[in-house]
């Protein structure tokens, strides 16, 4: 199926720019990525694309996804809602590592790459390789009829609009969406309860009106930006699901705002990058109140006892002693918290780009997409 685009949607519609306007647009995205593909009977989600039967899918036993950047990053959220909805080991890699290491390709694995643009090089020749050692391929697409959609066996195009500014936003949230349906058809085909297929029915539903919450939330979070943005660098940090939200978020902080970021799992800070903590190297971290919640407190004070500023992006906010600042999410299901959690910290990229004086939607040294090797 094919989308046509307003004329419209190639000016940045009274936004500063294409990023700031694409963030806004997420709600809307969301609703497209999500259309028509809900089945509230079965609580389960239709894809038409896959060219996959049930009995084809119940065959597979691991998922590989491979994609570039924020694609990858996304992938990694997409492997954490396969392995917890449909209990199928899954993981993401960088397509381009993928495609020169010879990676054994299993007749019971599905492979997914992931594309907003549809034509990165690297991705496209993992599928190639993919396809050549005889794999099945299913793409994760934004741009319909682009290299990487025709070369797949099937896939779930994105729906989320053009996406003109260079660091992804939009999209990157609309490949979790997509993600969010594989996994809960998927789930549904294997040992997913209807009751949960339910909750994760109405937890996609609430997306769109959850991001518009946060984005309300742009004036405070551009005042912390501003405020943060003078820093030696930062440190991001999350727990496994946070994990993932913690290294996109850092990839669009040095992508847009050139502020070196870090992306680490919260307890290997104490390996390693603890040395590196001080009052100019803030951390934000992702504080979801989940059943690691007093977990991620412990690594706060770990912090704050070597004077390390800190921003949680947290459903309910720390103690004061514990986060200097805290931005709110609406709490959603915890399979799809992340989506949620990581909406603040692209405005937080954002304003800091903007209050440093980038350019924001052309990051020098970087292309919306990487057509050769
Ligand atoms: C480029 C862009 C990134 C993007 C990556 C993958 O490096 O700068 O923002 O995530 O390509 O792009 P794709 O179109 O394959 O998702």
């Amino acid at each position: 199926s094919t989308v046509d685009w307003e004329i419209d949607s190639y000016d940045t519609a009274g936004h500063a720019h294409f990023l700031v306007k694409e963030i806004h647009e997420q709600p809307a995205a969301v609703e497209r990525t999500l259309s028509g593909r809900l089945d509230e009977r079965f609580a389960t989600a239709h894809l038409g694309g896959l060219n996959m039967d049930a009995r084809e899918l119940r065959d597979i036993r691991r998922v590989k996804i491979i994609g570039c950047g924020s694609a990858y990053y996304a992938g990694q959220m997409g492997a954490q809602l396969i392995e917890e909805l449909a209990r199928i080991p899954a993981d993401s890699e960088p397509a381009s590592e993928f495609r020169y290491r010879n990676p054994v390709i299993e007749a019971d694995t599905l492979y997914v790459a992931v594309s907003q643009s549809g034509e990165t090089y690297d991705t496209l020749a993992a599928v190639q390789e993919v396809k050549r050692k005889g794999g099945r391929v299913l793409g994760v697409v934004n741009t319909v009829g682009s290299a990487i959609a025709r070369a797949c066996d099937g896939g779930i195009y994105l729906h989320a609009g053009p996406e003109i500014s260079v660091a992804s936003t939009k999209a990157f949230t609309s490949t979790v969406v997509a993600f969010a349906l594989l996994a809960l058809h998927f789930g549904r085909i294997n040992d997913l309860s209807p009751a949960d297929g339910r909750r994760i029915v109405e937890g996609l539903k609430a997306l769109p009106g959850q991001i518009r919450e946060i984005l309300e939330q742009e004036k405070e979070i551009a005042e912390l930006a501003a405020e943060y943005a003078n820093c030696q660098g930062m440190m991001f940090i999350g727990r496994v699901r946070g994990y993932p939200v913690a290294r996109e978020g850092a990839q669009k902080l040095k992508e847009i705002s050139y502020v070196h970021a870090e992306a680490y799992p919260a307890s290997e800070l104490k390996h390693g990058p603890l040395a590196l903590i001080s009052p100019e190297l803030p951390t934000v971290a992702l504080v979801p109140d989940d059943e690691l919640l007093d977990k991620n407190l412990t690594t706060l004070g770990e912090i704050r006892a070597r004077a390390g500023r800190v921003l949680a992006i947290a459903h309910r906010a720390p103690d004061p002693k514990l986060a200097n600042h805290s931005v709110l999410v609406p709490r959603n299901e915890p399979e799809l918290d992340p989506l949620l959690l990581n909406i603040p910290l692209q405005l937080l990229a954002y304003h800091a780009a903007v209050a440093l004086e980038r350019d924001v939607d052309k990051p020098r040294n970087l292309a919306k997409s990487v057509t050769v090797e």
